[in-house]
């Protein structure tokens, strides 16, 4: 269970969060949607410990990230936050299969179960071919599905993604979604997606309405 109470958060005079809070129970999908300027990013960034809040409180299984000093924090995200961001962020210099297996071998995973947990998602993904290539090398939805496959390595409590179908065309929008979905039946993943998708947010569980730094409607998918 994760759960951030309260959450005020200021950049300079601008409050951009105004006193949030969210559940997120193991296995659900939910989606933030609003107006460009809402505080979205913010937040997921706040639930993601990326940042801190002025107020409130971040509870992560019973553990408090806020407490940890910033080694702690690291390896605390490392080993319970997946992050996937609208532009994938892998490395060029590294192959496919390379960047997946990153954050293990950052946790200090040894390298051959590292490379076989990276080859387990890959094929996972139907990427088996394209292991070898550069991101450079990858169409735009392979890139992102390889950034959910790294985000996924570290087996983390949570995926949180902002806009992670953002720059993508609709066919790999679609299929960047479907993933979302199969990783849950699959293996119950998480996740809190920030979305502009109108689809993608009806097809959640649960879609949290931020206007201003205030939720302003939560909406239960089939209610
Ligand atoms: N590091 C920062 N320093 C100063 N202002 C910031 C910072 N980060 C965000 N803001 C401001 O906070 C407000 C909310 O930003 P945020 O990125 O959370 O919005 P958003 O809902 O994600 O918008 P979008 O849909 O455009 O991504 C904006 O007015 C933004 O300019
Ligand atoms: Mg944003």
């Amino acid at each position: 269970m994760i759960e951030v109470k309260n959450i005020v958060k200021s950049f300079d005079q601008l409050q951009v969060l105004k006193g949030v809070s969210v559940t997120i129970t193991p296995g659900e999908i939910v989606s933030i949607v609003g107006p460009s300027g809402a505080g979205k990013t913010t937040l997921l960034q706040i639930i993601g410990t990326l940042d801190k809040p002025d107020r409130g409180t971040v509870d992560f299984g019973g553990i408090n990230p806020l407490k940890l000093n910033s080694a702690g924090l690291a390896r605390f995200r490392n080993d319970n936050i997946g992050f996937v961001f609208q532009f994938h962020r892998l490395l060029p210099e590294f192959s496919l299969e390379e960047n997946v297996a990153l954050p293990a071998l950052i946790a200090g995973v040894g390298r051959k179960a590292a490379f076989e947990k990276a080859r387990q998602l890959i094929k996972y993904l139907g990427l088996e071919s394209r292991a070898s290539h550069r991101p450079s090398e990858l169409s735009g939805g392979e890139r992102q599905r390889t950034a959910v496959a790294r985000a996924l390595v570290r087996e983390p409590k949570v995926i949180l993604a902002d806009e992670p179908s953002g720059s993508l065309d609709s066919k790999n929008r679609a299929e960047l979604h479907r993933l979302f979905f199969d990783l849950r039946e699959d293996i119950g993943q998480t996740f809190v997606i920030v979305t502009h998708d109108e689809h993608l947010a009806a097809d959640t569980d649960r879609c949290i309405v931020l206007n201003d730094g205030l939720i302003t409607e939560i909406i239960q998918k089939g209610k």
